[in-house]
């Protein structure tokens, strides 16, 4: 009989590559993948915990899970990721229904026990750095992930991952550019390289033909033939140096866009986090990309309402949103984590009240700028990859820039296709266009 089997995807682009790593091998076991939970007997759920409200969300699909076992015994429950690596083996003892748990990048041992007789519940919590080379099931056929290195070794006060994902095993690079070969001839066209510190890349692999920087290993990607794009995320202000901003300025692969995190824009706050780069230093980052690549998209990610965050250190994040003029930001209300050194200071918490507050000022002040730097695309005719039909208005084509800039145009082309449009109007979040004229003989 085929077993069919229900995989829910939570948290980064980590997870849903080791969703994609998940589903590739439960496919080489003869599993189909079923359209909705109820109809599988298999339901696996990769989690996240990075922030509070990314185990609130798990938890509740986790109940209506259990519920499907006590209605058709004999269902199999799997917990995978991150918030199963935070709680290891406590989650037996509160979730009892649950029958495999395993931490990241141990997708391969659920393979083992869904191949062998199981009578308990069985939990694998190893760090075994980079583990195997699994198929993968891509979401889509001309877009690729390649996990480069596994783990971090920053200590970021407020962050889990340190926790769940162990420290930093690079893999080697003569590795991943077959890898990459490899996708190039299955039709990749772009592909995302994926680290939780990509300028620290290769540093813990010994000295040989295998090791090699960040910069040297794009250098190696970029000579790729029939690899269009390459994308990375996401680099450290402090390990982001000369040699990657060389590569962006020469590697015509390189996508022009840049995911440099601040986290916070107040010196203060950044040491309280250990960010270990102040904002001088950040800054200085922005200056030296932008007069490389004056033109290059650069997102973030920050924090509010970090323990001790007072309304001036929050002012100097405005300023330095303000100043540098991100394209777009990811923006979170601090979480406290278990087992994080940020989640002690319970006695600097700050106000919810006053944290949504400054969250909402800091969104309203991202978007303005990211607006307002979007209309510099108005006019230009840009590469765009491209993905399918617009979610909002199927009669028109989805694409993305090489900025990184989700474009909604009018026009006829395949997904995969790389074409060139001409934007027409820019929002802070999208762009708009029509494909241009030459779009037939230059399609590529
Ligand atoms: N390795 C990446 C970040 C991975 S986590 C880096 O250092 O850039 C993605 C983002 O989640 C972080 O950049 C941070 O902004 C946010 N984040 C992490 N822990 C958090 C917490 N405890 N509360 C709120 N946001 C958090
Ligand atoms: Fe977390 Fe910091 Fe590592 Fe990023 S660099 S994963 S924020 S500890
Ligand atoms: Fe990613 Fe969430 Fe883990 S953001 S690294 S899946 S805690």
């Amino acid at each position: 009989m085929t077993r069919r089997f229900h995989l829910t995807t939570f948290g980064c682009q980590m997870n849903e590559h080791d969703s994609e790593r998940m589903k590739g091998m439960l496919d080489s076991l003869g599993y189909e993948e079923a359209a909705a939970a109820g109809d599988a007997e298999l339901l696996l759920f990769n989690t996240c915990s990075i922030r509070e409200k990314a185990d609130s969300r798990f938890i509740a699909h986790l109940r209506q899970a259990a519920a499907q076992k006590r209605s058709r015994p004999g269902t199999v429950i799997g917990v995978g990721g991150c918030w199963a690596q935070s709680v290891k083996d406590q989650v037996f003892r509160d979730f009892p229904f649950v029958d495999v748990a395993f931490g990241p990048g141990q997708v391969h041992k659920l393979g083992e026990f869904l191949t062998t007789d199981q009578i308990t519940a069985q939990g694998y919590f190893e760090f075994e750095g980079f583990t195997g080379h699994l198929p993968a099931k891509r979401e889509r056929d001309f877009s690729a992930w390649m996990q480069i290195a596994v783990g971090c070794n920053m200590a970021c006060s407020y962050c889990i991952v340190p926790s769940t994902r162990g420290r930093q095993v690079s893999r080697p690079g003569p590795e991943l550019v077959a890898e990459a070969r490899e996708l190039v001839a299955d039709g990749v066209r772009e592909i995302t390289l994926l680290g939780q510190n990509v300028n620290a890349y290769g540093r813990d692999l010994e000295a040989g033909p295998a090791r090699t920087t960040f910069a040297g290993l794009l250098g190696e990607l970029d000579a790729i033939d029939g690899l269009a794009r390459i994308r990375y995320t996401s680099p450290h202000p402090q390990d982001f140096k000369e040699d990657v901003v060389r590569a962006h300025a020469e590697l015509e692969s390189l996508a022009p866009h840049l995911h440099l995190p601040l986290q916070s824009g107040s010196s203060t706050v950044l040491k309280a986090m250990r960010r270990t780069y102040d904002r001088g230093r950040f800054m200085d980052r922005v200056a030296l990309i932008r007069e490389h690549c004056p033109d290059i998209a650069i997102t973030t990610d920050i924090i509010v309402g970090f323990p001790g965050e007072t309304d001036a250190d929050f002012a100097e994040t405005l300023e330095v949103c303000e100043k540098v003029g991100f394209d777009g930001a990811f923006t979170f209300v601090y979480s406290p984590r278990r087992e994080t050194e940020a989640a002690t200071f319970a006695d600097r918490f700050v106000d919810e009240q006053v944290a949504s507050e400054r969250i909402a000022a800091l969104v309203e002040l991202i978007q303005r700028r990211a607006r307002d730097r979007a209309q510099r695309f108005v006019g230009r005719t840009l590469d765009v990859l491209v993905e399918g039909t617009s979610r909002t208005d199927p009669s028109r084509l989805r694409g993305r820039t090489g900025h990184n800039k989700v474009v909604n145009f009018e026009g006829v082309a395949s997904p995969g296709q790389i074409v060139p449009v001409t934007i027409t109007s820019a929002s802070s979040q999208t762009l708009s266009g029509e494909l241009s004229l030459l779009a037939s003989a230059a399609a590529r």
